[in-house]
């Protein structure tokens, strides 16, 4: 199989993505389901639970250029809560929130704030990968069942991972509506500004999972056991360690790395990392960052300034460091466009990447974007590991949790 051969979902196909373009922009790589214990093709969907679903799908079309598509809502017979469906690219977003004041979804906000309760994944068969899983120990939430309507029939199933994050399973092969069954159709009015980039990040590249001191290894081996998923990198000791804090970080994929999961851990330090913050103030493990990929970073930075994002500042000794000037060698712009912007550069044997890192999204110090534009390097940066910590770091200190 080449890799002109690459199987692109049909929600690929309908972002106009190509396999060299998916290849350059997440790492995607040809893969045998047919030896693989659990086919992952890719990720469905993060939903998401929000404190203002009906404000934050705003946000997410104003500010991040993402198109509303579905929504299920009392209007649609969904007395409980509001869920928008939102796409860029081959990312879509779902985003819940409360509607009736007796929802668990109320509780569930109190005590997370905003953040991802579910990483979606599409599967190509829910009920055996189902049965590997409960085979190797996960615990299965929701058992494979069918739900239709006029668009056809999705088969779901559910399993829990770190926290009270769950994968739902979807194989959705026989079913075209927006989304799910019970949700419509739904447009926005938004009329979006001529010049601003369209769309600002075309695929999802990786969702790290914050987890307990000591439970990164048990993650891995999760993911390894349960999912099949492989090893790709993993970051310990000085890699990942700043004058006050540290953490460890290992990376697990599935067969065709459209699905790439960072999993960190605190590790002991002089004051308290930022994985120590997040576990505080989401309450337990959870997902920590989305890294969105765009094929123009640069365009896609100033629009989000311009939009009023706040992205975290690099000092100019970052840009201005010889060292720094010989390891990433040539890239497509001069350092200075890369300055301007703090978009932070690496490089490693296969290429380089460009990537930069939003503040907290919400109102507590826990999910946060980054943005990636990969050439070449199928890595995560850590080059930057250090200069993105200490800035993480000033943030702590100002919130008084360093
Ligand atoms: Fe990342």
């Amino acid at each position: 199989m080449t890799l002109a051969d690459l199987r692109l979902t049909p929600h690929e196909r309908a972002a106009h993505l190509g396999a060299d373009q998916l290849r350059q922009l997440v790492g995607l790589v040809e893969h045998d389901d047919a030896a693989d214990p659990f086919p992952v093709v890719g990720v469905d969907a993060v939903v998401m639970v929000c404190g203002n679903a009906t404000q934050s799908a705003q946000y997410f079309v104003a500010i991040w250029g993402m198109t509303l598509v579905a929504y299920a809502g009392p209007e649609t017979g969904q007395r409980d809560h509001k869920s928008f469906v939102l796409e860029s690219g081959s990312v879509r977003f779902v985003l819940t929130g409360a509607v009736d004041p007796a929802s668990p979804l109320v509780e569930h906000h109190r005590r997370h704030g905003d953040g991802v309760v579910d990483l979606a994944l599409e599967v190509v068969d829910v009920d055996r990968c189902v049965a590997h899983a409960r085979a190797h120990g996960a615990t299965v939430l929701v058992e494979p069942h069918d739900e239709a309507d006029g668009h056809g029939v999705v088969r779901l199933a559910a399993l829990a991972t770190y926290g009270s994050t769950r994968h739902t399973l979807v194989d959705r092969s026989r079913y075209d509506g927006p989304y799910l069954p019970g949700f419509v159709p739904r447009g926005s009015g938004y009329v979006r500004r001529p010049d601003v980039p369209s769309p600002l990040f075309q695929a999802l590249d990786h969702a790290v999972g914050n987890v307990e001191t000591g439970r990164m290894d048990h993650w891995v081996r999760f993911y390894n056991e349960v999912m099949g998923f492989t090893n790709m990198a993993e970051f310990v000791g000085d890699d990942i360690a700043t004058e006050y804090s540290a953490l460890m970080s290992k990376v697990v994929a599935n067969g065709n790395h459209r699905v790439k999961f960072p999993l960190n851990e605190p590790a002991v330090g002089r004051r308290r990392s930022q994985i120590d913050e997040y576990l505080q103030f989401y309450g337990e493990p959870g997902c920590q960052h989305l890294a969105l990929a765009t094929a123009d970073i640069l365009g896609a930075v100033d629009a989000l300034r311009a939009a009023g994002v706040e992205f975290l500042d690099t000092p100019d000794a970052y840009y201005d460091d010889p060292a720094l000037r010989s390891r990433i060698g040539t890239v497509r712009v001069p350092v200075g466009e890369l300055k301007r912007r703090g978009v932070l550069v690496d490089r490693d044997e296969d290429g380089y990447l460009l990537q930069v890192f939003t503040k907290p999204l919400g109102d507590r110090p826990t999910v946060f974007f980054e943005l990636i534009e990969r050439h070449g390097s199928l890595g995560f940066g850590k080059g930057n590991f250090r200069a993105l910590f200490e800035s993480i770091e000033r943030e702590q200190e100002a919130r008084g949790n360093l």
